[in-house]
């Protein structure tokens, strides 16, 4: 069935490598910013076309744990830009009964921005419609060393029989706990890599890498991204049901 005809069909969850910013900007003789600040626009589009369509869990790759080794004034222009999100966007997101979580470490982003994550969190919480989670100094790799970190210290405290370790019990420690994993990974702007994303999460996620630049993505091509993956096969190592 096609993607937006019905519910049927639909992933569950979408998680989005929102790249090429940099090279819409460049492309168009503009600085870096210019290029973020349309990736804003961006997120706009496809937040508001994932509430219509009726999506579940949509995941938006904002910032890596890598992004801090850019010049220090990208970084600025893009907390900037997080500042401006979640002052001008909460309140409509709470109003479109979306529920927002931010994935990623907070020991080293501002405590304004802090606060600010906590407080859109906890002010969509009672939420029921789409959950909007976006990756925000978000590294992949850190996220398992820390859930490894957890139960190494349960087992030396003698809480744990680290025999009795389970995927289950690592992915319970995850930022990701309680959500499923993402059906379908995208990632704009050509580049093939996960670049630290969702790298446990991503175990059986289908992939669409799209040469569209971030900023060029919106509700259509959202869409085409949706049906594209109503037509996948999606085995998880078992047979196709036909060849059972
Ligand atoms: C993605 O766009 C946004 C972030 C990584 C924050 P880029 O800034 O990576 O854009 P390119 O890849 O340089 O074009
Ligand atoms: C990945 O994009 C991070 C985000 C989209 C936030 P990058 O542009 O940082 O990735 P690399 O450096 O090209 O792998
Ligand atoms: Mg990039």
């Amino acid at each position: 069935m096609a993607a937006g005809s019905g519910n049927a069909g639909l992933p569950r969850h979408v998680a989005v490598i929102m790249d090429g910013n940099g090279r819409w900007a460049t492309m168009r003789h503009l600085p870096r910013k210019a290029g973020h600040i349309a990736g804003v626009a961006a997120v706009r589009k496809v937040v508001r076309a994932a509430c219509k369509i009726g999506l579940e869990n949509l995941t938006l790759y904002a910032f890596s744990s890598e992004n801090w080794k850019r010049p220090a004034t990208e970084v600025g222009a893009l907390m900037g830009l997080f500042r401006l999100y979640f002052q001008q966007d909460v309140s409509e997101l709470r109003d479109l009964g979306v529920r927002m979580r931010i994935i990623g470490s907070r020991t080293r982003v501002d405590p304004d921005i802090r606060t600010m994550i906590e407080e859109s969190e906890l002010s969509t919480a009672h939420n029921s419609g789409l959950n909007l989670i976006f990756a925000f100094d978000y590294g992949g790799k850190e996220e398992i060393a820390a859930a490894a970190r957890e139960l190494a210290r349960a087992a030396a405290e003698g809480r744990l029989d680290p025999e009795t370790i389970t995927p289950e019990m690592l992915n319970s420690r995850l930022f990701t706990a309680g959500l499923p994993e993402p059906d379908l990974i995208i990632r704009t702007s050509g580049e093939r890599r996960l670049s630290n994303f969702l790298l446990w999460q991503a175990a059986y996620a289908e992939f669409l890498f799209v040469d569209t630049l971030w900023p060029d993505f919106g509700e259509a091509e959202f869409r085409a991204a949706l049906d594209q993956f109503s037509h996948r096969e999606r085995r998880f190592g078992a047979l196709p049901d036909a060849k059972a």
